[in-house]
């Protein structure tokens, strides 16, 4: 079930964002005594990352929370382009999660053998060997490319039929840095809750294509529907042309 909210920019789709997450955190830690959570790259989501270290950093039992990827770019844990880097700067440095609960795709590592690492890391910490068995993440935060891709799961790429839990992914030409980890799409689809935040004009097109395009249209985003819900927060810019039922 997909849920589209629309508020005017992308300060009040992060407020809206943060306590989403606050709520499903919540619910995590109380009917199953902790949170996972795919954390999302990219820019978008920085400012949300910032409003949960400050202004809701007392509302998420952290001690309780499981911290992983959506996607990475193969690239040192200190690169600039590093998801796993700026949500350390944003978030991670300040709230207490606990260090073994951190866990980053090693981008310094070859793409496929960081795939492979990483969808065993997440078979052990979430019980099963591929998605859709068994445990699964409580919620994946996610971004969109102005051409509909989610995580690195870009059109006509890797990992949009596999059946593991992650896999290496290269971007489109021109897309820096190209080699990447990213969850599968069976992956971000096992998982219990999915949030995207998008924003921006130039991905209006993109949004129209992910929520109302047909099965030849609908890109890699458009893909993505999360067992108990899929919630679009969406800027007026991005959003305009669709209607809001959140
Ligand atoms: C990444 C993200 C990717 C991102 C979109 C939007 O690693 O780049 O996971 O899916 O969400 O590309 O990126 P912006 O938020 O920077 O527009």
């Amino acid at each position: 079930m997909k849920h589209i909210r629309i508020v005017q920019d992308l300060e009040a789709a992060s407020r809206a964002a943060a306590e989403r997450v606050v709520t499903l955190a919540g619910e995590a830690v109380r009917e199953r005594g902790s949170f996972s959570v795919a954390l999302g790259g990219g820019h978008t989501p920085r400012r949300l990352y910032e409003l949960l270290a400050t202004e809701h950093a007392g509302s998420v039992d952290w001690s309780r929370t499981r911290v992983f990827w959506g996607d990475e770019r193969c690239v040192p844990p200190d690169h600039p382009e590093s998801n796993y880097r700026m949500a350390r700067e944003a978030l991670l440095d300040h709230v207490p999660v606990p260090a073994d609960r951190i866990h980053r795709v090693r981008g310094e590592a070859p793409p496929d053998a960081a795939a492979e690492e990483y969808a065993a890391l997440l078979a052990e910490h979430l019980g099963v060997e591929r998605p859709g068995v068994g445990d699964r993440l409580d919620l994946v935060l996610l971004g969109m490319g102005t051409d509909g891709h989610t995580a690195s799961l870009f059109p006509g790429g890797a990992g949009l039929d596999a059946a593991v839990w992650a896999v290496a992914a290269r971007a489109p030409e021109g897309v820096e840095p190209r080699d990447r980890v990213t969850l599968t799409l069976a992956a971000l689809n096992a998982s219990r809750h999915a949030l995207f935040l998008v924003a921006g004009s130039a991905k209006a097109d993109a949004v129209e294509l992910a929520l109302n395009g047909g099965p030849e249209d609908r890109p890699p985003a458009g893909r993505v529907e999360a067992r108990k819900g899929t919630d679009w927060l969406l800027d007026r810019a991005a959003g305009g042309r669709q209607a809001a039922d959140w």
